[in-house]
């Protein structure tokens, strides 16, 4: 067996108390698969004094991160988190220093991963990151390593459990978003601060890399049209049922002949196909990989142990000595593609417009949509007490997202129309 393999560590939180019980206690599971020892040589966290779940007082601590970069450690976990510092300038340290570096932090890939990937490249030492996207689901491997010989037409799927679970509790239980967030927040699936999650923004740097791994673009957050879910209601996910549909945050990434379209975004999902079961905090990508299929990978996108699963699994290759591109190509052939335009995205849609019960209203609707050629292929309308808003629920036939939207536009600027109306894709399969 070759000499050990030393490892520093990066934060001792979720992640990071994971993986170092992992590696301190199932030591020689793990020298069997790297073919080697595998050595916690370093810690370091923010407070040396605070109470850990597993004792690490054997480990030398370190209490400045960037200085792991001075250790004699062949490989660093970076597991801090965050787009800045310490996180970047750590990992620009340890590649620099030709160290080795995993890391799970998608927030700080999704802006840095080219340049980082080209560092790497100039130091000859790999950098991989496997629990940043979709956490304990092998799907940075999937596009790397083995969906390659046909090429990627599109990667979509659920990348944030967070809204997942919102959404799936949302239906169960007939509550509304405020009050499921609230709960999830109880519960710790969801943060103080949940904007990063239910904005749809976490999704999006899971996508921005899932989108380089498929296609050999840079990730890049701008590229992606970005909703979260806030404005889905009650009412929205009953209709959704009635259509024989259920609403999904999808992120999806396709090429399409007009250039590589990337959003994520509520989207209705047909009852039956992979994606419309993924309920609560589980995520899924169903990655369809030319003439060999599409192939769905399912599990929990978060969590300690899965995002540690992850985690280890890059430690031990790299410890084996794979090596090679981040992104699965050179990072100086990381090149933008044209972006699709949103004329270009053409899809059903499901519309609801909540309206005063008055003559004429639904004349009014199907007027402007008509004048933007966009038709309608079904209809419900829901009558409530006199004196209420009625609920005008529409499916409409293809079309472009940008002819739906003026419509919309129109519309809104009656008064018999109350309130914004809700817009939500309906995907396709
Ligand atoms: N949690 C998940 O399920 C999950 C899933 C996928 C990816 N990730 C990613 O994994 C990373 C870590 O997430 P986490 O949930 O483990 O976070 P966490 O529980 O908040 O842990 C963060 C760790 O970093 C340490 N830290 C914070 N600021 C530091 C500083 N300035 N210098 C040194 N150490 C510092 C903290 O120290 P103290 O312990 O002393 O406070 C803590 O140990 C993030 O990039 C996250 O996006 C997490």
């Amino acid at each position: 067996m070759r000499g050990p393999f030393r490892i520093a560590l990066a934060g001792l939180g979720h992640v990071g108390g994971g993986v170092a019980q992992i590696l301190l206690t199932r030591g020689r599971e793990l020298a069997q698969r790297a073919g080697r020892p595998l050595e916690l040589v370093a810690v370091c966290a923010r407070e040396r004094s605070k109470p850990r779940r597993i004792d690490v007082s054997a480990i030398p601590w370190i209490g400045d991160a960037v200085a792991l970069a001075r250790t004699d450690a062949d490989l660093v976990v970076e597991v801090i988190g965050g787009e800045g510092d310490p996180a970047l300038s750590l990992i620009e340290a340890a590649l620099n220093a030709g160290k080795a570096v995993v890391t799970a932090n998608k927030a700080l890939l999704a802006f840095e991963g080219a340049r980082l990937a080209a560092l790497a490249e100039d130091h000859a030492v790999p950098l991989r990151f496997e629990a940043a996207a979709a956490g304990g689901i092998p799907i940075v491997k999937g596009l790397r390593q083995s969906l390659i010989t046909y090429g990627i037409d599109a990667v979509h799927g659920i990348l944030n459990g967070t809204c997942n679970y919102i959404l799936t509790q949302m239906e169960a239980t007939g509550r509304s978003f405020a009050d499921v967030l609230a709960e999830a927040q109880a519960r710790g699936y969801a943060e103080a601060d949940p904007e990063l999650d239910v904005g749809g923004v976490d999704a999006a740097h899971k996508l921005s890399l899932l989108a380089a791994l498929a296609f050999g673009v840079p990730p890049d957050m701008r590229a992606i049209h970005v909703e979260g879910i806030r404005h889905i209601s009650r009412a929205d996910i009953a209709f959704a049922r009635e259509f024989n549909y259920r609403i999904k945050l999808l992120g999806i990434a396709r090429q399409t002949p007009h250039g590589l379209d990337q959003r994520v975004q509520p989207a209705m999902v047909k009852l039956g196909t992979p994606l419309a079961d993924v309920d609560g905090v589980f995520n899924a990508v169903v990655a369809h990989a030319g003439p060999a299929g599409a192939f769905t990978f399912e599990g929990r996108g978060a969590g300690e142990e899965p995002t540690t699963s992850a985690v280890i699994s890059d430690i031990v290759d790299i410890a084996r000595g794979e090596s090679g591109p981040a992104f699965g190509r050179p990072a100086k052939d990381l090149r933008p593609l044209p972006q699709a335009s949103p004329e270009a995205h053409i899809c059903r849609y499901y519309l609801r417009f909540d309206v005063r019960d008055v003559p004429g209203v639904l004349a009014d609707i199907a007027g402007h949509l008509s004048c933007e050629d966009v038709s309608i292929e079904s209809m419900i309308q829901r009558g409530r007490n006199p004196g209420e808003p009625v609920a005008v629920v529409m499916v409409t036939h293809d079309a472009p997202e940008t002819a739906v939207t003026r419509a919309l536009q129109a519309i809104v600027s009656s008064d018999r129309v109350l309130g914004p109306p809700c817009m939500i894709p309906i995907e396709a399969g």
